[in-house]
């Protein structure tokens, strides 16, 4: 049976800041979505990471499809009421157009699909962040794939020692989308080479030799959407586990490494991503950028799960790491390493001081 995964995430606003949706707001999205369940769609999950809410659906309709994203679209339009009801905060912050023109593409929310003939055993994992960018996951993407050492199916399992190709989205590109597919082991340094820098070359998908769909982030800059910073984007994933592919364990550990990433507070600072429970708040120190791992099995198209992935005691003690970095980090406050680069500030009053100081800087005789 052929079937489509849809993550489709919004932030429609939160309580005291940018922590997480309120009860109601949750619950309005969960029962708009749950209505369909049976008519337009399979199955679902609502859930949340920080302040954005997830939401999951199997389906037939293939992806981009106009029901699917319209359901979603409305039901984060419904949530967004609630919202500013309650007075939420950034109510409706990630809708940035009013009118829905048949998907959410370049609308806001970021999205995740992929359809696949259903293997017998089907498990996938939703994988979701919060106050950080497109290309926090580019290290990890690397490491299932590509390092052994993190997914040693690479040398023990026939069928995931033949390899994989990526395709690789340089989201800077706002006349369309620019893309490079890449086939590793062969282009591997090539790969590394452009996943080095997290603001500019994002993972979009990965594919088995025999095109089989594996892994879809969502690649979204809301940035180049609203044309000035309005919320991180905080994305979205799915990958197909176990079998052909890298096991559920392999495609998890990589975030053992808890890497030094772009977002935080304002979106404008560089901390160690933490991974953390589903339906976490986010973190009130900084905005410490989060993620979350959702482990699923389906059969045709009905859900089992999800399984905490992060909740398992191992994770406390790389959540003490990602703290200890970040920690480390913010010691040393605005310097150096510890803010975005200048390009990546998500505000323009350092810039503005910039120039001005600029016009007073003057050459020495
Ligand atoms: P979000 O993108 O999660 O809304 O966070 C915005 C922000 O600037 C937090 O400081
Ligand atoms: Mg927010
Ligand atoms: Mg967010």
């Amino acid at each position: 049976m052929k079937i489509t995964l849809s993550a489709i995430k919004a932030d429609i606003g939160s309580i005291a800041g940018h922590t997480q949706p309120s009860a109601a707001v949750l619950k309005t999205v969960r029962d708009f979505i749950f209505r369909e369940k049976g008519n337009k769609i399979i199955d679902a999950y609502v859930g949340h990471c920080g302040d954005d809410i997830h939401i999951l659906m199997t389906h037939t309709h293939g992806e981009n499809n106009e029901q699917i994203h319209g359901l979603a679209w409305n039901a984060f339009q419904e949530g967004t009421k609630m919202a500013k009801a309650e007075g939420l905060y950034g109510a409706g912050q990630d809708l940035l157009k009013d009118a829905f023109t048949g998907n959410v593409h370049g609308m806001g929310p970021g999205y995740a699909e992929m359809t696949f003939e259903e293997r017998e055993s089907e498990p996938f994992i939703m994988f979701a962040a919060d106050k950080t960018g497109p290309g926090a996951y580019n290290f990890m993407f690397y490491k299932m794939f590509c390092d052994e050492s993190f997914t040693p199916g690479l040398i023990l399992s026939p069928a995931v020692k033949k390899g994989f190709m990526y395709t690789v989205m340089d989201v800077n590109y706002t006349e369309g989308d620019k893309v490079v597919e890449l086939s590793v082991p062969e282009e591997r340094l090539d790969l590394a080479t452009l996943l080095r820098d997290e603001n500019r070359f994002v993972v979009e998908g990965v594919c088995s030799r025999e095109g089989e769909h594996v892994l879809k982030n969502s690649t979204s800059r809301l940035h180049n959407i609203a044309g000035k910073y309005v919320g991180k984007d905080d994305p979205i994933a799915l990958v197909r586990a176990q079998k052909n592919f890298p096991a559920t364990e392999e495609l998890c550990a990589p975030f053992r490494i808890a890497p030094f990433v772009t977002g935080d507070a304002r979106g404008s600072h560089i901390m160690a991503l933490m991974p953390v429970t589903l339906n976490s708040p986010a973190s009130s120190d900084m905005c410490n950028p989060i993620v979350c791992a959702a482990g699923f099995s389906m059969k045709n198209g009905k859900l089992t799960g999800p399984v905490d992935l992060f909740a398992d005691p191992m994770w406390d003690a790389i959540r003490k790491k990602a703290q200890k970095k970040s920690i480390f980090m913010r010691e040393q406050g605005w310097f150096g390493a510890a803010m975005a680069t200048t390009e990546e500030l998500s505000y323009t009053a350092m810039r503005d001081t910039l120039a001005e100081l600029d016009k007073k800087f003057h050459v020495r005789k």
